[in-house]
């Protein structure tokens, strides 16, 4: 194996800077560490061998320093660096890191490439979180938003009706016999959003690339691939606007499992989300939850063609439930459908 490449030579003098570049942050860390801000929304970095330990609030504060607080030149730097090594790394070539020219290659490799990746997704999220934070600020977003007059739910209601979206949703989004189209009413509007903007788009397609947030299902599809901007929010407006309905009748819920704890920083201590971004999920039909849950830890171990296949990754949700075994996502699911949603 020719592992003195043209481009790996490059690339290790890449990671010798990068290596740099770390020290500087680690020192950065210590020095900010009584100042930073608390940036539990996304999972903690990788560690890897070849990095200093990185902290959410150092890597803020670098990019404030070195990039004026500009995101989009961190990330593209470190998605090049991802494509460089993963290229060389499907080539079955090797790279050399660091001042002791340690080889990297095959499995060790892949692992590496894999580490890069996450770290490039944590990256994504913790910019996300800057210049979006959903906290009290998201909401004053949503305010402003709903102030325009040109929303409108009566006119969402008279569009749901007309594309059906009763038939598997329930009549005003509650309810509904299908246990794999999940309840509406009561849910938050940019939530929705989102989710039908996503939910529009084709699969980019090629390899296994995730962005930060990608949703493909094609029965939905069909059914929201027309709708224009102003059809979007109008829908969203209307269903977010109709009494939940919860699953069950009975006024009773589970104790809460083990595995349910960590949910509730974004999901609400009962399930009901106080981030406009984020769903509610108590009351929710059962098997959509499991469902969905699958869908994200399928998508955080997949690698490969994705084609046009029904998937749903989110950057924060699959890694929160990656490791989570069929039995412990059978118990969250039933203990979340357990609570009332109002
Ligand atoms: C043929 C049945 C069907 C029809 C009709 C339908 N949906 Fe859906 N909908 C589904 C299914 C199934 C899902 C779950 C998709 C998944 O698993 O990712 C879904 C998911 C959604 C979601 C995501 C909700 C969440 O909690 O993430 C929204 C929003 C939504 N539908 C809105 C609509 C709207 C608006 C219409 C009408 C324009 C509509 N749906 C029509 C079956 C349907
Ligand atoms: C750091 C915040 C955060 C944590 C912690 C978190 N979630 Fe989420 N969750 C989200 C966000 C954001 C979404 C929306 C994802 C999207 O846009 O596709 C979501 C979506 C979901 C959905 C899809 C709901 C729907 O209507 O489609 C389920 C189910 C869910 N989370 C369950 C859980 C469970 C169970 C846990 C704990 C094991 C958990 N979440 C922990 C942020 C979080």
């Amino acid at each position: 194996m020719d592992y003195i490449s043209t481009s790996s030579t490059r690339l290790s003098t890449n990671c010798f800077h990068v290596a740099f570049t770390l020290r500087f942050i680690a020192i950065l860390a210590i020095l900010l560490s009584t100042t930073g801000l608390a940036r539990a929304e996304c999972p903690d970095f990788p560690q890897s061998q070849w990095w200093k330990t990185l902290s959410h609030d150092a890597v803020n504060k670098y990019v404030q320093a070195k990039h004026g607080g500009d995101w989009t030149k961190y990330i593209d730097k470190w998605e090049r660096q991802y494509q460089t090594v993963k290229n060389i790394y499907d080539k079955g070539s090797a790279i050399v890191i660091g001042k002791d020219r340690i080889k990297v290659a095959g499995e060790n490799l892949r692992i590496y490439v894999d580490k890069i990746k996450l770290r490039v997704e944590v990256i994504h999220c913790l910019s996300k979180e800057v210049n979006s934070a959903p906290s009290e600020t998201g909401s004053t977003q949503m305010v402003s938003i709903s102030g325009d007059g040109s929303i409108d739910p009566v006119a969402g209601k008279e569009k749901a009706r007309a594309a059906g979206c009763f038939e598997c949703h329930g009549e005003y989004g509650r309810g509904g016999d299908n246990p794999a189209a999940p309840h509406l009413a009561g849910q938050n509007d940019i939530y929705i959003v989102k989710q039908l903007k996503e939910l529009q788009k084709l699969p980019s397609g090629g390899t296994n690339t995730y962005g930060t947030i990608e949703r493909h299902n094609k029965v939905m599809r069909e059914k929201v691939i027309s709708l224009n901007d102003s059809d979007i929010w109008n829908l969203a407006s209307f269903f977010s606007k109709q009494p939940c309905r919860s699953s069950t009748e009975a006024n009773y819920a589970l104790d809460m499992p083990e595995a349910a704890k960590s949910c509730m920083k974004c999901h609400g201590n009962n399930g009901v989300s106080v981030f406009p971004e984020v769903p509610n999920i108590a009351g929710q039909k059962e098997s959509y939850l499991t469902a969905q849950i699958k869908a994200f830890r399928k998508a955080a171990r997949e690698t490969g063609d994705t084609g046009d296949k029904d998937i749903r990754y989110h950057y924060i949700m699959s890694m929160k439930v990656k490791d989570l075994n069929i039995r412990e996502i059978r118990n969250v699911s039933k203990y979340y459908a357990s609570l009332r949603c109002e």
